[in-house]
């Protein structure tokens, strides 16, 4: 048995249009997996957070206020991919890393958000894969690897196969400047990955075969950081 650590993105949760059908298949590989290993998941706000922040911004409320706003729709997102495990997952987001510990002595899934303003879902899945010692720790995101820049942006990006955790450090902080705040993982779990050492594997969350791969420990179609 394996221990996982998954961030899901909340643009993969709810992707445009296809929502139910795609949160149907990742739950059922997802229940799959769960009969071999212990699932720690976390999940992010994507659109629902993002929308909820600028409207709260543009009526003035401060930068951690905001953070709350979007730790809310974390918390909102995962109570939906509970709803698609149909029993499979502890039945509530875990509030912090104590409570999925103890969820997960009784579950094999536990889904959680956010935790506290300032950083994101990538961070704290980083930091709850090293509090569980995960063996892996798998970030499905809205692009299928780390690129040496944003490839939204920069045509001629180029994507790594493989990263040192010391070389994904010195990229968060570089491409974070130039980037805004779409960088594939946030610079606080670029640290916590390198001081933990734990094998972590970045893929395209939609691309439910790279997902398969990297729960294998598998990096064919994604970036793998060791
Ligand atoms: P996300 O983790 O979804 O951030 O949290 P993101 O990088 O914007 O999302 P993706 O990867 O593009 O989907 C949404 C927001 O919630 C707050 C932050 O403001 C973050 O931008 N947040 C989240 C916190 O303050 N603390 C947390 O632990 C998690």
């Amino acid at each position: 048995m394996a221990v996982l650590a998954i961030s899901i993105g909340g643009s993969i949760i709810l992707q445009e249009k296809k929502e139910v059908d795609y949160l149907n298949k990742l739950a059922k590989l997802l229940i799959s997996q769960s009969k071999r290993n212990k699932l720690f998941i976390v999940v992010g706000g994507g659109k629902l957070a993002r929308t909820y922040i600028k409207f709260a911004r543009d009526l003035g409320a401060d930068e951690a206020f905001l953070d709350d706003i979007g730790i809310a729709s974390t918390r909102l997102n995962a109570r939906l991919l509970i709803a698609a495990l149909d029993g499979h997952a502890y039945p509530k987001p875990a509030k912090d890393f104590d409570e999925a510990w103890i969820a997960s002595k009784s579950h094999s899934i536990v889904v959680m958000g956010g935790t506290h303003p300032g950083h994101t879902t990538d961070a704290v899945a980083a930091m709850l894969g090293e509090r569980v010692g995960a063996d892996r720790f798998i970030n499905a995101t809205a692009v299928d690897g780390v690129y040496s820049a944003d490839p939204n942006k920069t045509p001629d990006a180029k994507k790594f196969k493989k990263l040192t955790p010391q070389k994904l450090l010195e990229l968060t902080v570089t491409t974070e400047h130039k980037a805004g705040p779409h960088v594939v993982i946030d610079p606080l779990a670029a640290r916590i990955i390198q001081r933990s050492g734990i094998p972590t594997y970045v893929v395209l969350g939609s691309d439910l075969k790279a997902l398969r791969e990297a729960f294998a420990g598998k990096a064919a179609a994604g970036t793998l950081i060791k």
